[in-house]
């Protein structure tokens, strides 16, 4: 039988990180963030289980992305942060979704649309989508004087800079709030800190921790591994090798000979590729494990195909190839992936495109 080629999500681990991490940042609650397809890992089933393991709140960054979730019959609240220009809440409305407004427009859509709450998206530093410090005045009136819909909750994301920016950053939210309180609103929650500053700067922790990439089990710092920090990896992506072919050394391997074997060799073919998400610099720079054994990818990635040389070790069509998962397992890990074409894990998981299977053990 052909191994799975594709990505395996550990729903147990899921649910275990959820655990350890709501334990972590507790009695701040947590928002599950399951933005980017759940950051490659399948966002409706990432968010099931996170709802299994007691989320009460998740987080994506568009109103498309909330309404997939309805969609699949997830009914716990979503807040959703990151609106086109023309975004007018109507669906957010009539599926029960939380729009965070960066804007006076924005929030004069979410009124206009009858959204019964929002979150105000403020920016402390970022600069990215909240409403900067200049505008926070004419937003906050703007706020106060909505008849029917309330600002429910307050949020700032952090630059993670470092500490000491990122408590410049907390100080800038405690501005808002006083700003705020001045006008009578007092939201029910504020939220800032995402996976690096819930564990590494207690202080930011707020209401609410939006967490991402921690619930899949990666670390967020260079320094500390999942171990670490007491996180498993759930995702696992595997192939089957589709066939073995026997080559002479100073053979040619993929587009642009990039690699030519040093003796006689096998080389095994696997059917992933850029297509689906894996960078074409990842050929002749990552490894991978067959049988417990690792074997270095070789010759460019193609559009859906990367070439193992296997030496002379017994591999054959149909066998298991692991690219990464758990590495207390023996396997590679995504940052060695990542760290081979100079990324982070966020952006190697995010990567693997809707062409990938995708299945949950
Ligand atoms: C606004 C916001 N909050 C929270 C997160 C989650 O971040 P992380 O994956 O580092 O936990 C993100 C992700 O980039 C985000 O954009």
């Amino acid at each position: 039988m052909s191994a799975f080629t594709g990505v395996t999500v550990d729903r147990e681990a899921l649910i275990a990180n959820y655990a350890t991490l709501a334990e972590r940042v507790a009695p701040a609650g947590v928002i599950a963030v399951v933005k980017a397809d759940g950051y490659g890992h399948g966002a409706v089933e990432a968010a099931r289980a996170f709802v299994d393991a007691g989320a009460e709140w998740l987080g994506v960054a568009d109103v498309d992305e909330a309404l997939a979730l309805r969609r699949a019959g997830i009914d716990v609240r979503i807040l959703a942060w990151l609106h086109a220009p023309d975004e007018d809440f109507v669906r957010a409305a009539s599926e029960g979704i939380t729009p965070a407004v960066s804007s006076v427009e924005q929030l004069a859509a979410a009124a206009g649309a009858e959204v019964p709450a929002v979150h105000l998206v403020l920016d402390t530093g970022l600069s990215r989508n909240g409403a900067v410090e200049s505008e926070w005045p004419e937003l906050f009136a703007a706020a106060a004087a909505l008849p029917r819909t309330r600002v429910e909750g307050v949020m700032s994301h952090l630059a993670n800079a470092s500490r000491e920016d990122d408590l410049a950053q907390d100080a800038a939210l405690d501005r808002a709030l006083s700003a705020l309180a001045a006008h009578g609103i007092v939201p029910e929650v504020v939220h800032l800190a995402a996976s690096a500053a819930s564990i590494a700067v207690p202080e930011t922790r707020r209401d609410l921790a939006r967490i991402g990439l921690s619930l899949y089990g990666l670390s967020p710092f260079a320094d500390r591994t999942s171990a670490e920090l007491g996180l498993r990896p759930a995702m696992t992506v595997t192939a089957s090798v589709l066939r073995t072919i026997r080559v002479p050394a100073g053979h040619g391997v993929s587009y642009g000979y990039t690699h030519r074997t040093e003796r006689e060799t096998t080389l095994a073919i696997i059917g992933l590729g850029y297509a689906d998400g894996f960078d074409r610099g990842f050929g002749n720079r990552v490894s991978v494990s067959i049988g417990g054994r690792r074997f270095p990818v070789v010759g460019r990635v193609a559009m859906n195909a990367m070439h193992i040389d296997v030496g002379d070790a017994e591999v054959a069509a149909g066998d298991e190839v692991v690219l990464w998962g758990d590495p207390a397992t023996g396997v590679p890990s995504v940052e060695e992936w990542a760290a081979a074409i100079g990324t982070i894990n966020y952006e190697v998981v995010a990567r693997l495109g809707p062409l990938l299977a995708r299945r949950t053990t």
